[in-house]
Formats: structure tokens, sequence, C-alpha cells
């Protein structure tokens, strides 16, 4: 009997459901073409069941999609409903309550795209930022007082425990050994990268540097360490992105870091993140978010939503498909878009859907 996964598929806000609708499209192709099946279930959270209903999230809404394989979403963010609400209330709080303690998010170029930064070309933008995704600043302990007043006091403090710094270091090693670039047969070495601000930040980062060091010393001795300062990190992505195999970091850090990564592979439009959980349920999406303005003219690239589901099938162990996929991705960018913006690529959303399929078939 074929292998069989049960998807929920939140299309969400904006251009998400659009370019949902697309990765969905090629995830059944790519189902068909390698034997197996995907059994999707839609769900309507997002900012218009917010607007109708008044509630954010069910309160079974974890339980529910606990019961799939994987999840794929489309994008979080009303322009009608104030900034925060759905973020925290639907994206943050899924990562949280599905404890999807990993943000990965692989900084590809593929080929054809075009880069801001000067000569520099797939071979040299080629690595993956492991991003904590569950503590740090965004779960961290806070408060304010004062409110309003000259003497507003506001805290939201960087907190980490040994327990959620170990497990995202070891994923992070693993990774490494399993698909750095000695992995791929790109060099003579896996190296993990941790990014960080030991020379500000000394409490935090030493708890970080300690952990990175001793697991990295007494269970993955073959593979490079390297340390870099967060801001330098920021110059050397632009600077000499080559250096880079796999980096790790924290939370509000990975966030940054990844928008900048992003743009580096030629933006929003192809950038795409997977929200793992490996002993649990992943959710994979577009880093760009919801890009309301484009809402229902087809002109949205799908392309990051197309990637995050090649992510979320080589996390169901369906490789070969992911693979094939991205296979199917760089050939279009390589070959047909002109461009990856919305409205400029030369074809419609879906018309990029079906050529991405079209060579997955
Ligand atoms: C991201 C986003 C989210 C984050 C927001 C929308 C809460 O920026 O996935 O990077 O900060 O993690
Ligand atoms: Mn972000």
């Amino acid at each position: 009997m074929s292998k069989s996964y049960n998807i929920a598929v939140i299309g969400g806000d904006g251009t998400g459901p659009e370019v949902a609708r697309e990765g969905v499209k090629v995830l059944k192709t790519a189902a068909n073409q390698f034997g197996f099946k995907l059994n999707f279930e839609e769900y309507d959270y997002g900012g218009d069941r917010y607007l109708r209903t008044n509630e954010v999230l069910p309160d079974n809404a974890a339980d529910e999609l606990r019961r799939h394989d994987a999840i794929f979403l489309g994008a979080i963010g009303h322009p009608d409903v104030k900034p925060g609400i759905l973020e925290k209330g639907i994206l943050l709080k899924l990562r949280f309550e599905l404890d999807q303690y990993i943000n990965l998010r692989p900084v590809k170029l593929f080929p054809g795209v075009e880069t801001p930064i000067k000569d520099k070309g797939p071979k040299e933008i080629d690595y993956v930022i492991v991003r904590e995704n569950t503590g740090g600043i965004y779960t961290g302990t806070g408060g304010v007082s004062m409110k309003g007043t000259p003497h507003e006091v506001a805290v939201q403090s960087m907190v980490y425990n040994r327990f959620q710094v170990e497990r995202c270091l070891r994923y992070a090693f693993d990774y490494a050994q399993k698909s750095g670039k000695k992995a791929r047969g790109l060099s003579d070495v896996n190296t993990l990268g941790l990014v960080g601000k030991t020379n500000v930040l000394t409490y935090v980062f030493d708890l970080w540097e300690r952990a990175f060091h001793e697991i990295g010393e007494a269970d993955y001795p073959e593979i490079k360490r390297d340390y870099y300062h967060v801001d330098a990190t920021c110059m050397w992505m632009v600077k000499s992105p080559e250096w880079f195999d796999v980096l790790v970091t924290t939370n509000m850090f990975g966030d940054i870091i990844t928008d900048l990564g992003a743009m580096t592979q030629g933006g929003m439009g192809i950038a795409a993140g997977g929200n793992i959980n490996p002993e649990g349920v992943s959710m994979f999406e577009p880093i760009g978010g919801s890009a309301p303005k484009y809402t229902g003219q087809n002109i949205i690239n799908p392309l990051a939503a197309i990637c995050a589901g090649a992510m979320m099938l080589k996390e169901l162990g369906e490789t070969e498909a992911g693979n094939a996929i991205e296979t199917a991705v760089a050939d279009v960018t390589a070959n047909k878009l002109k461009g990856l913006a919305a409205g400029r690529m030369g074809y419609s959303t879906s018309e990029v859907g079906d050529l991405v399929a079209g060579l997955v078939a």
C-alpha cells in the first residue's frame, strides 16, 4: 500500500490562499508522480474569520492540527486587523503550542534569479539558517507599568534555558551533519556557525556559546565550529555569503537575519521556511507575508509557497519528491520567469504553478 499523509492547509490572509493553492497543485502532482497520497484538509484561520467571528483561533485549533502529519500555511496578516493580533494569535500561537522549536530557513539563490549582491551567484549564496523558534524575546517575560505617563516602563526580556538552547543546537548539528556542504559534496567539511552577541549580551550568549562547544566537542567533533556576532553576520551575508554553510541563532536574531537572507536570494517571492517540531507536527510557509495589495489579482509569485511544499515533503521523508520540486523550480527560474516580483514574472500566479507542476509530472 502506498504511503499517505494528512495535510492541514491554512490559506490565511491576503494572497496566502492564492499561493497555497499553487503549492497544493504542485504537491498533488509530486504525490502522483512519486507514488504516495496526500489528503488535504482546509482550515479558514485568518483575518477574515476573525473579523466575522471575533475569535482569533478556536480553542481546539492546536489539537485539530495535531491530528495531521504536517501543516501547509499561506500567510497570516490582514490590513483591517491591528498588527500583532493575528501574528501573535495564530502564527506564533501555533508555533508555541505545537512546540515547533526550529525555524529552518534556507538561503538559496536559484539559477537565473537576480540578487542585489554584486558578483555573487547560486554557488556563493547557498546556506541554511536554523532559527530557534519558541523562546528568547518572543516568549520571555515582560510587562509595562505607568503606561501613558512620562515615567512609563516597558520590559521584554530575552530568556533561554539550557534545555531550549541544547535541543536547538543538537538539531543544527544534526542538520549540518546530514545536509551541510560536505554532505552535499560542496566542501571537505560540514560547518556550523553560531550567531550571537557574546560581546554585549554576556549572560544569554555565554549559555549558547558554552553549550555549542560542549555539544560540538562531545558529539559532533567532525563538524567545524564557527562563531559570528550578529552584526558581523549581516556584513558577511552581503560581502562573503559563500563562507556560510549552516548557521544557528536565537529567535529574534534569526527573524532579522533571515529577512536579509531572503533579499539576497531574490526576495520574498522565493523564500520558504519550515516551523519544525522534529518529534511532532511541523508547519511550512512562504516567509513573505500576505501582501494584501495584490490579493485576487493572480500576479503574486507562488514559488516561495511551492518551495515550502518541497521542504514539507522532505521533512515527511519524501526526499526524492521534494528534490524534484526544487529542480523544477530551478528550471522555471532559469528558463522561464522574467523576474520574481509580483506582476513582473511574465506569467500569472497560476501559470507559474502550472509550469512547475508540468516539470514535476
Ligand atoms: C516571521 C515573521 C513572524 C516572526 C511574525 C509575523 C510574527 O516575521 O515568520 O519571520 O516574527 O517570526
Ligand atoms: Mn520575520
